[in-house]
């Protein structure tokens, strides 16, 4: 494909039928009501010029470039914020409005550097298009006077630069940092010829608000605001539509390339998900997958003390398949198993729970889902009948009231946050439920209505009693409870108990009643009121209660199936969605299927022959317990990294040790390669071609923009090793197997990578009632027919704060990083957050003695780590807070083996821990001046 330049409209489209008709040159159009003239003419194929208008922003009516003549009124009004009328007639090239036009151009130019020749956006500028469009001949003003060709360069943010003097203060920079991204950093100072961009007063863009979400590069018409990478390669030549590898939001983006070089990726208008707008991770933080710790080898060893060997690609298929037979003629069949990728795609997925089932001969597939959003598959199941979220991203827009659990959208799903932010700002309600004031409590523009700051592990107890309120006080949206759910009277009964009540729970919670109350009354008479949540509701001992526990409360209050309304998983991991979609439960096949069913069993047996076991497999967790008992010896491990990301790491490298052949596929030499025998070099993002399926379960392409580094597809190293153990597996092109897919599982029939092309992308299920895919679920009945209200008791976790571990520790997600830092760690990234830091309560570090940026010790019954201490009161007291994106802290090292009753999902939000001032290591004494210092004091004392 050549370079795919998007076309725009000027101003964004209106909602409602096309009613209003206009001529525009002539040329008849009908378009909505509100709908610009500038939009309306372009629609009917007449570009005016303009450099303050995009399609992405509301008009500004700044630059009186796109000035037009309409017959029967006086002036030349601005095409960009005139709307039109019934009837109008505008002329868009009159003698008078192209010298008006040429004027204004001519004092912009006047004030830019005459360098287009040299410039990195010769050629993609905007001023430079529309001084051509105006027909500029000549600047008559020269460069005595008073300009700006001295103005300062920002350089200091890692991927784009400011370079002021190219800027024509047309403030779309500014609109689209406050509009598209709702972050509101930048401003114009000034007035007249001294407006100028600014981050905020004297500081520079890394100093400022600013979250380098690249919305404001992509709206500059200069090159003002430039990407680095374009600075230094070039213009790119060519893009690839694909989609982004990070988080489940599934932003698509425009891989632009020069050659076969990468320049830039930029978010891709038509993307269902993100619709033109994205975060620093999809945008910047691509060059990871040229980083020279890349492996683009195959390596083999005999023992995890020997040093690596590099061997050809049919030495290390070969090496796996048969030490994995031998294993199994060793120690039976259910001795190997594997665990599948979120971050792979589904056609890879597909292939390795294949060659388990088919190849191994057993259900020992597991996938990293069970360790974030499995008891999301649990709950939605049991309640809704299917584990998947209910509304697509767009629905938020309807959204009267939006109550965000456990979720940190801002950091964790950013593209998905500025959409809501968005719906917040137009008047919508938030209620935040979450032990942490994360950002959307308070930020520009956005104050939550109730933020209930609940104590870890208390969310069944919150949101029963929500639900209390909502049953006791008349609340519940009978007429949608009585057509539509069952098991309601048994629920009621139980939710309707003293003991939920928001006043019984208060002490627990920590919630203040009155607070709790008022939430639910407004979640409950909202028109529409939606909720999202996160990993904060899942990764608890409780998290499938929890996750039934939300579906109760909105079917109670007849929030689910329609726009505005439902219960969303924000999915962690870019194919979450997607590895659950395929089958990587040990307990089900492809679509949710258990592996019980006679009827599900034989479709896959005849379609891949052999016999499939009837029982379900080993989980991880009990992967772990069977390797450290000897029964299980070998792990076949996708694109994970177990020995990081998994709680308990002592238990997890223990078994790791304990098994006789680990076989690791990654890009990266990862923690858990550390334990292998065998390491497969996996291909990035940019190399594959397949599909990701986001959180809304929509199926996006990815598409290759270059050849795998390491010479070989992961779908096709999986299939020859399932060959090489006697199972011959063999695809020609990832599309044959999406058409495997679709031909057994029944919620993607008629998926096809020709149907993905032509439509962009598409929501499961997909079916012949739905060809195109289904925006919203449960529409006129819920998927298992009724929705059912289970009763969810809140059962307290195990882990409790005690006097040697007073304080719990839950654990999130930062901006810029991602999971376990493999990637964003090899980037730019790293300017922002260089190491995970602790944050504590600035009452727990005072009676610790603990000052903000102190070396300290983070303790749990399971292990120890040190880390840096960030003082911060965004935690309650008595809470502590860590991201786990860096190897060196280990954080997973202090959490524990609790996990969820139902999926064994790892309690990773509540941790009883001690902090305290650290101890200089040996090695290192300078580390903590302060820790020394005081070890010396109490030498003394002592
Ligand atoms: S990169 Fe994003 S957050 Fe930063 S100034 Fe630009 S629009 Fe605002
Ligand atoms: S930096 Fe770009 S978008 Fe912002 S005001 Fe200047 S020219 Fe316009
Ligand atoms: S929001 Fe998620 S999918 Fe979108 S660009 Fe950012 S990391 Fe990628
Ligand atoms: S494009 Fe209309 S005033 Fe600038």
């Amino acid at each position: 494909m050549t370079l795919l330049k998007e076309p725009d409209f000027g101003t964004p489209e209106r909602p409602g039928p096309a009613t209003v008709s206009v001529e525009v040159d002539g040329m008849p159009v009908t378009v909505p009501e509100g709908t610009s003239v500038m939009r309306a003419a372009a629609l009917a194929g007449i570009d005016i010029p303009k450099l303050c208008a995009t399609d992405s922003l509301e008009p500004f009516g700044s630059c009186r470039l796109c000035v037009v003549e309409i017959d029967g009124r006086r002036g030349t009004p601005a095409s960009c914020t005139t709307p039109v009328a019934a009837g109008m007639s505008v002329r868009t090239q009159t003698p008078k409005v192209e010298k008006l036009r040429q004027g204004v151009m001519e004092l912009y130019i006047s004030d830019h550097p005459l360098d287009c020749l040299t410039c990195p956006a010769n050629g993609d500028c905007e001023l430079q298009d529309m001084a051509g469009v105006v027909g500029l001949r000549q600047v008559r003003y020269g460069y005595e006077g008073e300009n700006h060709l001295d103005a300062e360069k920002d350089t200091s943010n890692p991927y784009f630069d400011f370079d002021a003097s190219k800027c024509i203060a047309c403030s779309r920079c500014v609109r689209a940092c406050g509009e598209v991204q709702g972050t509101f950093a930048l401003t114009i100072e000034g007035r007249g010829f001294d407006s100028k961009v600014s981050a905020g007063a004297g500081e520079t863009f890394m100093e400022s608000e600013c979250v380098s979400c690249g919305a404001c590069v992509q709206a500059c018409p200069t090159s003002t605001l430039q990407e680095k990478s374009v600075v230094e390669l070039g213009m790119p030549t060519r893009s690839v539509i694909t989609t982004c590898a990070y988080c489940g939001v599934g932003c698509s983006f425009k891989a632009e390339l020069r050659g076969d070089e990468l320049v830039r990726m930029v978010p891709h208008k038509d993307g269902g998900a993100n619709e033109g707008h994205s975060c620093v991770k999809g945008r910047f933080a691509f060059g990871y997958a040229s980083h020279p710790d890349r492996m683009l080898k195959p390596m083999v060893r005999e023992k995890i003390t020997d040093p690596w060997r590099e061997v050809e690609w049919d030495e290390a298929i070969g090496t796996v398949a048969r030490r994995m037979r031998e294993l199994q003629q060793q120690y039976g069949s259910g001795a190997i198993g594997a665990i599948t990728s979120s971050r792979c795609t589904n056609e890879e997925v597909y292939v390795v729970q294949k060659m388990v089932r088919a190849a191994f001969g057993n259900n020992n597939v597991d996938t990293c889902a069970r360790v974030c959003h499995s008891p999301t598959g649990y709950g939605l199941k049991q309640t809704f009948g299917e584990s998947a979220g209910t509304q697509d991203f767009r629905s938020v827009a309807e959204a009267d009231v939006i109550m965000v659990i456990g979720a940190n959208p801002t950091d964790g799903h950013p593209v998905f946050a500025s959409r809501m932010k968005r719906r917040l700002r137009e008047g919508a309600k938030l209620i935040v439920v979450d032990p942490r004031r994360i950002d959307l409590v308070r930020s520009p523009h956005v104050q939550a209505e109730h933020h209930l700051q609940l104590r870890p592990s208390t969310n069944v107890a919150v949101v029963n009693a929500m639900a209390h309120v909502v049953v006791t006080e008349g609340l519940v949206d009978r007429a949608f409870v009585d057509e539509r759910c069952e098991d309601f009277d048994g629920w009621e009964e139980f939710i309707a108990r003293p003991e939920n009540s928001p006043e019984a729970t208060e002490e627990l919670t920590g919630v203040p009643a009155e607070e709790l109350r008022a939430a639910a009354r407004l979640y409950a008479q909202a028109p529409n009121g939606a909720i999202y949540y996160g990993l904060g509701v899942t990764e608890h001992s409780q998290g499938s209660t929890m996750v039934m526990g939300m579906a109760n409360l909105a079917m109670a209050c007849g929030n689910i199936g329609r726009d505005g309304v439902g219960v969303n998983p924000l999915r962690g991991q870019n194919n979450v969605q997607g590895s659950c979609d395929m089958g990587s439960f040990p307990h089900e096949l492809p679509g949710y299927r258990h592996v019980s069913d006679d009827a599900v069993r034989t479709v896959f047996e005849n379609l891949w022959g052999g016999t499939i076991l009837a029982e379900p497999g080993l989980r991880i967790p009990n992967m772990f317990d069977a390797a450290i008992d000897g029964t299980f010896r070998g792990l076949f491990v996708h694109g994970e990294d177990i020995a990081q990301s998994d709680p308990n790491l002592k238990h997890v490298t223990a078994a790791l040790e304990a098994m006789e052949l680990v076989v690791v596929q990654d890009l990266f030499l990862n923690e858990t390669a550390k334990f292998a025998h065998v390491f497969l070099p996996g291909a990035s993002f940019l190399e594959k071609d397949g599909t990701f399926t986001n959180a809304e379960r929509r199926i996006n392409r990815v598409r290759a923009v270059m050849k795998p580094k390491t010479g070989k597809h992961e779908w096709q190293i999986v299939s020859e090793i399932a060959t090489a153990m006697g199972h011959p597996m063999s695809y020609g092109h990832p599309s044959e197997i999406m058409d495997e897919i679709a031909q057994v599982t029944p919620t993607f029939t008629g998926v096809s990578f020709q149907l993905l092309d032509k439509l962009g992308s598409v929501q499961w299920p997909c079916n012949e009632e739905a060809p195109e895919g289904t925006p919203i679920m449960h529409v006129d009945e819920f998927v298992r027919g009724k929705g059912r209200f289970v009763v969810t008791t809140f059962v307290p976790t195990a882990e409790r704060s005690t006097r040697r571990f007073p304080l719990i520790l839950t654990t999130g997600r930062i901006l810029s990083q991602y999971n376990v830092g493999a990637q964003t760690r090899r980037t730019g990234n790293v300017a922002w957050h260089p190491e995970d830091v602790l944050e504590l309560h600035p009452h727990d570090a005072e009676v610790r003695g603990i000052v903000d940026g102190d070396m300290v010790t983070l303790a749990s019954r399971v292990g120890e780590t040190r880390l840096k201490a960030e003082i911060s009161d965004r935690m309650p007291p008595g809470v502590v807070y860590t991201t786990f994106h860096h190897p060196v802290t280990g954080a997973n090292v202090v959490t524990t083996e609790n996990s969820d009753w139902a999926t064994n999902c790892p309690e990773y939000k509540v941790t009883a821990v001690q902090v305290g001032l650290a101890r200089p290591r040996r090695d290192d004494g300078a580390e903590n001046d302060r820790g020394r210092e005081r070890d010396e004091l109490l030498t003394v004392v002592d």
